[in-house]
């Protein structure tokens, strides 16, 4: 993770080699999760962003199929209990607690104006403790609060894909510290 603390944010670039991988990046990312995060990604057609999304659902412990919102922009997953584990410190034992915690997941590619976001009212879930992730989210960039995790989706061949992970803020940047941690093993594997 590269840190730039001028602006507090951090950096991770991983190529995933298939959509099974992408998945289990977002599984890795998912399982890292409190409640309360806003994650944002970007890529065009194609990219993986629903694959991604649909690999954090199953790390948030949802076990429903997750489709593309397109047509409704925002599709709600009900938390179900799942185990997360606080990272162990060296010559402790690791604490480990149940949480539920919903899944608000949106797709802003048909959104036609920003402005639409604040009619929705869904300003209130960004702020919220649930998990936040959005597809398209550049449509309404004037909208994201400062903190969030951004995640750039691009094309490198039919099937591999650059991820550029972007944090901003302390809490993401420790966040994406956890996952690079985790994600290495994954890459690895
Ligand atoms: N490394 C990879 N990671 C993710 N998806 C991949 C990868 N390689 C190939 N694919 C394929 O790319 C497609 C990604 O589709 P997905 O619906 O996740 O994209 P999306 O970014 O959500 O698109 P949209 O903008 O239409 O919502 C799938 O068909 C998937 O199998
Ligand atoms: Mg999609």
């Amino acid at each position: 993770v590269k840190k730039n603390s001028q602006e507090e944010t951090c950096t991770l670039d991983i190529i995933s080699h298939s959509s099974t991988q992408t998945q289990r990046l977002g599984n890795r990312l998912g399982s890292l999760l409190r409640g309360g995060e806003l994650l944002l990604l970007d890529g065009r057609l194609g990219m993986g962003k629903t694959t991604f999304t649909q690999g954090l659902a199953q790390g948030l412990g949802i076990h429903e199929v997750i489709s593309s919102p397109t047509f409704t922009l925002l599709k709600e997953y009900g938390g179900q209990p799942h185990t997360i584990a606080e990272p162990g410190q060296p010559g402790r034992q690791k604490a480990s607690w149940q949480v539920s915690l919903p899944l608000y997941h949106f797709d802003l590619y048909r959104l036609d104006d920003p402005e639409e976001m604040l009619d929705l009212g869904f300003e209130d879930y960004f702020y919220g403790s649930g998990v936040c992730v959005v597809e398209w989210a550049d449509k309404a960039d004037k909208f994201w609060p400062a903190e969030r995790l951004r995640i750039q989706m691009k094309m490198l061949s039919e099937t591999k894909r650059g991820l550029l992970f972007v944090a901003t803020g302390a809490h993401y940047c420790e966040l994406l510290k956890l996952f690079q941690k985790n994600a290495y093993a994954t890459v690895s594997s």
